[in-house]
Order: structure tokens, then C-alpha cells, then sequence
């Protein structure tokens, strides 16, 4: 079997740190505000402009992120909450850690987000006209809508969808950052968005998160809890003249960023459009050579999808198995490639096993795989990565022809 020269080593993604973050730690450092300080703020201020959400509530992930957006919505023991099970499994867990429950739904195989008429359908199925699960007894509180890979989700359908059987939309965008739906900021929908800055995600702060909403009140619900529940912070007391008093009202967690993370973020939003633009010059050049092959398959986003920030880049091979996937993944890594699988459904782990099929999910999950992106990729590289497939390609198709 011809293989080509192993040339490169290709990792799945990279974080782009530029170098100019260290003055800005270096200043956290002197300053004695290492954690929940000025810069923490300042952070928030520069997501805030970035994606038109009004408050932004910094922490140290997009899970922590997404437990405070159930709690600040009253979700809690007794609930469940809609989301695709084709998604990383903090989404279920940060429902779970609210004492909730998540009620799995069907992707839709040209989106890979929650698909509305499935969503809508399981809420008809599942629940009574009050929103009670026949099976559980519990009741149907809200609605966790991922922007898979970046790719935003139809928010206005699931927002009409939400509106329709009382419950609250809330929106899961770890991947999302930069990415416009309808020509606007995932993030400035108004519902509450949670966002990762991790560092397979565009920016990155080592560790890091971000709930935005534009309503005031939760903003500072989401901010007690973030800080044990305390109701004044640090910040804002060693900023008084007077003596004050915190109290604690509710018992909250420590979910807070440091000032070390926060300045790494400032630097990073300074970079971000750049890091798309190039992710976007990447993922057309994989378009335009895999889009014209029979075998495989990519995603044509729906046009209310005005920009798609590339968080990742999602390949499906028609009518391949799983073994063969797998196979194709491992040819690719011995010629220096790395590659991950379609996201496991979540419904198929052992802490998620609910007995159900969600056909969409589990097809797409068998036979997808995500190809190398991230911006300091050079152009060598990404030819490399599309002559290897290709070539993996031939050698899938001549596996499939029968033997005469
Ligand atoms: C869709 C989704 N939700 C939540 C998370 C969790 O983010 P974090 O690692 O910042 O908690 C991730 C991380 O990969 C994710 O992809």
C-alpha cells in the first residue's frame, strides 16, 4: 500500500500564545492582585465588548460557568434540562451538579447542534402538557443549547421553541467564541452564555470561563456565587473607605480566576479576530479539497450561520464504519497527524446511560473525525494534512471495491 513520507508532526491543535502576555502576568504579580483583581476586570470588560453582552461574570471554567447559569435559573434537584448528547460531557455534568438532570436529543447530522423539531418532539413525547416527565416525575425546567465546534446553533427557533413550553434557554458556548449568528456575537443573544478558555478553545487562559447575560441581577447572582457567596467582593471592599461587612446568603463556590489567568485573556482578545481569520483561510483550503470528494463529507453551515469560528474542523466519511474510522485515524497518526474521533454521545456513558438511540448522534460520532486547525498551522503543513487524507481516502475506497 503506498503511503507518503511522514514529513511533519501535526498536533490536533495548538494554543497561540504570541509572547506579549508576560509583562501584563509580570504587572499582576507586582501589584499584589493576583486573583479577582483589576485585571480580572478588565478581562471581562474585553469580552464584554467583543461579544455586545452586557455583564461578564469571569471564573476559572466554562463548567463552573454553566453549574452557576443553572443556579442563577433556579434549576435544580427535582429538574431536567434539554441539550444534544453530541457534545463534551461537562455540558451534563454542570446540569447534574445543579442537582438537575439532562434529557438527551438528536442532532441534526448538517449542523451537529440539538436539532429543534427533535427537541420539540422529545418535550411532546417525554413530558406532559405541564412538563412532567412521564418515566422520572421530574419536571422540565430549561434548555442547554451547544454551539458545537463553534458552529452556532439556531437561536432564535430554540428561543421560539423555549418560549412555547415555558422553559429557559441557556447557551453552552465553550467553542463559540467569535463566531456571529444572524451577523451577531454568539454571546449577545441576551440568554445566559457560558464560554470555555481552555486551550483547545480559540483564545485560551490556561484554565479559564466566562457566563455572559445582559440582565443585571443575574450578572451579580452569578458573581456572588462565583466567590463562596459572598456578598461584597475583595475587590470592592479594599476599594472602600469604610469598614464593610460581607454577608452569606447563599452557599456558593470558589469558582474564581486569577489575575495571572485574566491577563493572558486581555492579550488573547488582542489576537482573536487574527487567530480566526486564519483558522477560516485553513478550513477553506480543507473545504475546497475534501468538499469535492464522494467519500467524505463536510459542513455546509445553514446561513444563519454568518461566521463560523473553525474551533474545530469536523470530517465525515461517508459510509465508512467505525473500524474503518479508526483505521483512517491511525494511518494518519503514523504519518504524524493527529486526528480525534467524532464526539462520543454522551448518552452512550456509563453516568449518562439512559437506555435511549439517538440515531443522528450515533452515526455522525462513528464516522467523523476532526482534522488538525489551529492558527500558527503554516501552509506546508496544511497541504500535508490534505494530501494524506486524500491519499488515505483512495486506500479507503480501494478497501470497499470487491475483489473480481
Ligand atoms: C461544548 C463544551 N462544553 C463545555 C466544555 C467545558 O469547558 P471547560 O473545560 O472550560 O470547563 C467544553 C470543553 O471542551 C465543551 O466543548
Amino acid at each position: 500500500m503506498e503511503t507518503a513520507k511522514k514529513q511533519f508532526n501535526i498536533p490536533i491543535a495548538k494554543p497561540t500564545l504570541i509572547g506579549d502576555e508576560t509583562e501584563l502576568i509580570a504587572q499582576s504579580l507586582q501589584s499584589g492582585w493576583v486573583s479577582m483583581g483589576p485585571l480580572t476586570q478588565r478581562f471581562e470588560q474585553a469580552v464584554c465588548e467583543y461579544t455586545q453582552a452586557r455583564y461578564g461574570v469571569a471564573v476559572n471554567s466554562c463548567t463552573s460557568a454553566l453549574h452557576i447559569s443553572m443556579l442563577i435559573h433556579g434549576i435544580g434537584a427535582g429538574d431536567e434540562v434539554l441539550c444534544p448528547s453530541y457534545s463534551f460531557i461537562a455540558t451534563a455534568n454542570a446540569i447534574r451538579h445543579s442537582g438537575a438532570e439532562p434529557c438527551f436529543v438528536d442532532i441534526d447530522p448538517n449542523t451537529l447542534n440539538m436539532d429543534p423539531q427533535a427537541a420539540e418532539a422529545c418535550i411532546q413525547e417525554r413530558y406532559t402538557s405541564e412538563g412532567v416527565n412521564r418515566k422520572t416525575g421530574r419536571k422540565l425546567k430549561g434548555i442547554l443549547l451547544v454551539h458545537q465546534l463553534g458552529i452556532p446553533a439556531d437561536i432564535d427557533t430554540f428561543a421560539a421553541l423555549a418560549k412555547r413550553y415555558h422553559l429557559t434557554l441557556m447557551e453552552d458556548n465553550a467553542c463559540g467564541l467569535g463566531s456571529t449568528y444572524k451577523n451577531n456575537p454568539l454571546g449577545s443573544s441576551g440568554f445566559t452564555n457560558s464560554l470555555s478558555f481552555h486551550p483547545r478553545k480559540v483564545i485560551t487562559t490556561g484554565e479559564g470561563g466566562m457566563l455572559l447575560t445582559n440582565d443585571e441581577t443575574l450578572a451579580e447572582k452569578a458573581r456572588v456565587l462565583r466567590a463562596h457567596g459572598m456578598s461584597i467582593s475583595d475587590f470592592v471592599r479594599h476599594q472602600s473607605a469604610a469598614t464593610t461587612y460581607e454577608r452569606y446568603d447563599v452557599v456558593g463556590y470558589n469558582y474564581r480566576l486569577t489575575d495571572m489567568q485574566a491577563a493572558i485573556g486581555i492579550r488573547q482578545m488582542e489576537h482573536l479576530e487574527s487567530f480566526i481569520v486564519r483558522r477560516n483561510q485553513i478550513a477553506d483550503a480543507y473545504n475546497q479539497a475534501f468538499g469535492q470528494i464522494e467519500e467524505l463529507s463536510i459542513i455546509q453551515p445553514p446561513t444563519y450561520v454568518t461566521r463560523w469560528n473553525y474551533q474545530s474542523y469536523p470530517l465525515r466519511l461517508r459510509g465508512a464504519t467505525q473500524t474503518q474510522r479508526d483505521e483512517f485515524m491511525l494511518a494518519l497518526q503514523q504519518q504524524g497527524i493527529t486526528t480525534r474521533r467524532g464526539i462520543p454521545p454522551m448518552h452512550k456513558e456509563p453516568v449518562y446511560e439512559q437506555g435511549i438511540v439517538l440515531p443522528q448522534t450515533e452515526t455522525v460520532s462513528k464516522t467523523s473525525v476532526m482534522l488538525p486547525i489551529f492558527p500558527t498551522m503554516t501552509d506546508d503543513e496544511v497541504r500535508y494534512v490534505i494530501d494524506c487524507v486524500c491519499l488515505q481516502i483512495t486506500h479507503l475506497v480501494s478497501a470497499k471495491q470487491p475483489v473480481s
